[in-house]
């Protein structure tokens, strides 16, 4: 038999990690059933606190992993080909570099990086690296995405003339958890990186083309503590003529939600999280003969659950997998790809506008 693709986990939050490990060493990503994946093994876990580390080992299952404190000494170990990161933002750019040099594949959570610099040498790194990576831009898996991406290139909307995405994503602080860090720019990045990056890549995955200027304004804390702004609206203008706007919003919400809407020139799409099930998705296409009504069928993989476990994180852990095995980059979220480099692009553009009072910055 082959040897798997031996994985070091490093952070141990009871939810991303677990999701992230269970990914790594279960088929689909299924505890219940407990079918060990054929192609990785969590050969490694990583973070502060040793007693978690333990009770995480034995809660997930994670017979063969060794216990580190030290991400250097688990980078050392012969046993890891591959790492997924899920520690606090400001750790994120330098561990992946590290990785990167010891020769690792890496599946990094987003955000790529806190400050545009590290970003970019990261990117550079990724890029001279035969070596696999992929960002957690979870959303993109989503059915539902890959569903209107599909309908946008059939020309099912005609030319595209504009996206809107409402996202919120309310950062929730666990109660035991050390995870004020996510309150503070400094260790966070702010709300851009913390999480509207991801509407950002769903604008970016549904636009595709090169983002041409990006302005944002922001706006200060309703209901939550954070040493920055938590509200940030972008309007992005891309190369192929498409204008979106993305209303960013990490405060409050009752649950995570991405509201989100597209025109083009013959038909549209409309996105509401709000409605039931049935009446979630509504879209309008000349092409398909098709008036504006709801598509039931089109809301099942829905973007609103908040629950990571219930999310794509098994299925975007085992096509890393399957990626790094083959040797292969990552087309769609590896650091190299376009989807990557430009929702990159933006986010450090969307900062500089916000920190000039909103002005246009080219790119
Ligand atoms: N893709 C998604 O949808 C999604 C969802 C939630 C969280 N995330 C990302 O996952 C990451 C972790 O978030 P979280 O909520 O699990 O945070 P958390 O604070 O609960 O957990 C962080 C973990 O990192 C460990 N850690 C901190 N410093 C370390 C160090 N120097 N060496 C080794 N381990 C260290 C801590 O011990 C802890 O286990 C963040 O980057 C966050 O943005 C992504």
């Amino acid at each position: 038999m082959t040897k798997k693709l031996g994985i070091g986990l490093v952070g141990a939050s009871g939810w991303m990690a677990g999701a992230l490990a269970a990914g790594a060493e279960y088929l689909d990503g299924d505890l219940e059933k407990a079918v060990k994946h054929p192609h990785s093994v969590v050969t490694a876990l990583c973070a502060r606190n040793q007693e978690i580390l333990k009770e995480r080992k034995q809660l997930w299952g994670l017979d063969q992993a060794e216990l580190f404190s030290d991400y250097d000494e688990m980078l050392a170990s012969p046993h890891v080909d591959a790492v997924i990161i899920a520690v606090p933002n400001h750790l994120h750019a330098g561990f992946a570099l590290k990785a990167l040099e010891a020769g690792k594949h890496v599946f990094l959570e987003k955000p790529l990086a806190i400050h545009p610099k590290e970003s970019a040498a990261l990117l550079k790194a990724a890029a001279a690296s035969p070596l696999t990576t992929k960002v957690d831009y979870i959303l993109v898996h989503y059915d539902e995405q890959q569903k209107l991406h599909g309908l946008i290139k059939q020309g099912a909307f005609g030319q595209l003339a504009s996206t809107h995405f409402t996202y919120r994503h309310p950062i929730q602080i666990g109660e035991s958890a050390d995870q004020q860090w996510k309150l503070s720019k400094e260790i966070s990045g702010g709300a851009i990186p913390m999480g509207i990056c991801h509407a950002i890549s769903l604008t970016v995955y549904q636009a595709d083309s090169d983002p041409v200027d990006v302005s944002c304004k922001s706006a200060p804390a309703l209901c939550r503590e954070f040493d920055y702004a938590p509200r940030q609206d972008l309007i992005i203008t891309f190369a192929n003529g498409v204008v979106s706007v993305v209303q960013g919003n990490i405060d409050f919400a009752e649950k995570y939600d991405a509201r989100h809407n597209l025109c083009g020139t013959e038909g549209q799409f409309d996105y509401v999280p709000y409605n039931p099930r049935e009446s979630r998705a509504m879209w309008s296409s000349q092409s398909m003969n098709r008036d504006y009504a709801p598509d039931p069928d089109f809301a099942n993989d829905h973007l609103d659950s908040g629950d990571v476990w219930e999310h794509q994180c098994a299925s975007t852990v085992n096509e890393f997998v399957e990626n790094a095995v083959k040797g292969i980059k990552d087309p769609l979220l590896g650091f190299e790809s376009p989807l990557v480099q430009r929702t990159e692009a933006i986010i450090w553009a969307a900062e500089r506008s916000a920190a000039a009072g909103g002005d246009r910055i080219q790119l």
